[in-house]
């Protein structure tokens, strides 16, 4: 039992003595204490839950922020996006030729319907990470998730978080072009067993922090091997020979050796040359970039931090020297 002298609160005094006026006043002493602590001191008592929620928006700020960061580096935007014909920003994307056949890249807005609006995190991830479809069926490799399966799962999220902030469009997707068997998504699985090296990508731990982001920039996010490498008659990318150079990739024009090669790779570039190329496509004989690179150095690597473009620099420059084909630039 409590002691009757604690019972006894200021406002109870002035509510009255005991009885049942006495039990009606201590309870709106109570209140009225209570209230007390409610007004007199909400720092310590009411805001938790205000506090947790402020603190839930600015960290969903600084995720989509992320998000947005890595959407650039990721370069998301430029298949999913027609800009030629005036297309509405990734409501679905402009012709990707192939040899293959013709892709057209899907609606990624948040639109419930014809987006990926309903799509889970799970979902993305799993879309990201194997290639694989909300509703269970494979994507084609156009589709560079052979390279975004290297990413880590909160990056994906917070590019997901990213695209859910995006205007949603009612747009239907336009049916690929493509040559049998390339079509047939029901042979995906089987490809995949023989290429896709499911990720996240490891860390180095011989290496220094600015290389393992340098490789993480250049073969997870901005999938440069994609075009950088050639690929076998199935459309896989020779490992062995990655970033090497693809005297057929780019319509048949070619992209060059990535490694620093001296007669057909970057042996000769100074750092200084290769932050100039990624940060305003200027090549070291006065050249600009041509082709798909182009829109690369736009979208992706000119957006990108200066320490960022230092480490995929770094990365490059420390790849093992292979010999290619010379490959003639694209005009
Ligand atoms: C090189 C072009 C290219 C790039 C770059 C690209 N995509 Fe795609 N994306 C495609 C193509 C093509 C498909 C359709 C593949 C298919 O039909 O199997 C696709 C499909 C998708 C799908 C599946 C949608 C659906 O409805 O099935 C998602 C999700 C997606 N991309 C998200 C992204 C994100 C996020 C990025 C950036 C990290 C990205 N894409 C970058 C070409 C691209
Ligand atoms: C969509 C295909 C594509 C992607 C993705 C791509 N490149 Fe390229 N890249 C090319 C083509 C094509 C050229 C040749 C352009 C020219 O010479 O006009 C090129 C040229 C270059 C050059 C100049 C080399 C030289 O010898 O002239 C560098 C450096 C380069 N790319 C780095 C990168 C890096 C780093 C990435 C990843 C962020 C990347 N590329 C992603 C297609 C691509």
């Amino acid at each position: 039992m409590m002691p009757a002298s604690h019972d006894q609160s200021p406002s109870l005094a002035v509510n009255g003595g005991p009885g049942r006026a006495g039990a009606f006043g201590r309870w709106l002493g109570m209140a009225s204490l209570l209230a007390g602590l409610v007004l007199t001191v909400p720092p310590v008592t009411v805001p938790a839950p205000a506090m947790a929620a402020a603190s839930r928006v600015s960290s969903q700020v600084e995720r989509v922020a992320r998000g947005q960061y890595l959407f650039d580096a990721a370069g998301c935007f430029g298949c999913h996006t027609d800009e030629v014909h005036g297309g509405q920003r990734l409501a679905g994307g402009r012709a990707l030729d192939t040899p293959f056949g013709t892709f057209y890249p899907p609606n990624i807005t948040p639109d419930p319907i014809y987006g990926i609006g309903n799509w889970s995190n799970a979902a993305f991830i799993r879309a990201l990470r194997h290639g694989v479809r909300a509703d269970g069926s494979s994507l084609f490799p156009a589709f560079p998730y052979t390279s975004y399966t290297l990413m880590d799962d909160g990056d994906i999220l917070d590019l997901k978080a990213y695209l859910m902030t995006q205007k949603p469009v009612a747009q239907p997707n336009r049916p690929h072009e493509l040559k049998d068997p390339f079509g047939w998504r029901v042979l995906m699985p089987a490809w995949n067993l023989m290429y896709l090296e499911v990720g996240p990508l490891d860390t180095n731990p011989h290496q220094s922090a600015q290389w393992n982001r340098g490789q993480y920039l250049v073969r997870a996010l901005g999938h440069c091997g994609e075009c950088h490498t050639r690929r076998d008659w199935a459309g896989g990318l020779d490992q062995r020979q990655m970033l090497a150079g693809n005297p057929g990739g780019n319509g048949g024009a070619g992209a060059p050796n990535l490694t620093p090669e001296v007669e057909t790779g970057l042996g000769k570039w100074s750092e200084a040359d290769l932050l100039l190329l990624l940060e305003i496509g200027l090549k070291p004989d006065g050249d600009v970039v041509g082709g798909s690179m182009a829109e690369v150095v736009r979208n992706t690597t000119s957006m990108l931090t200066l320490a960022d473009r230092k480490a995929m620099v770094a990365y490059l420059r420390s790849l093992p020297p292979m010999v290619f084909p010379h490959v003639e630039p694209h005009r």
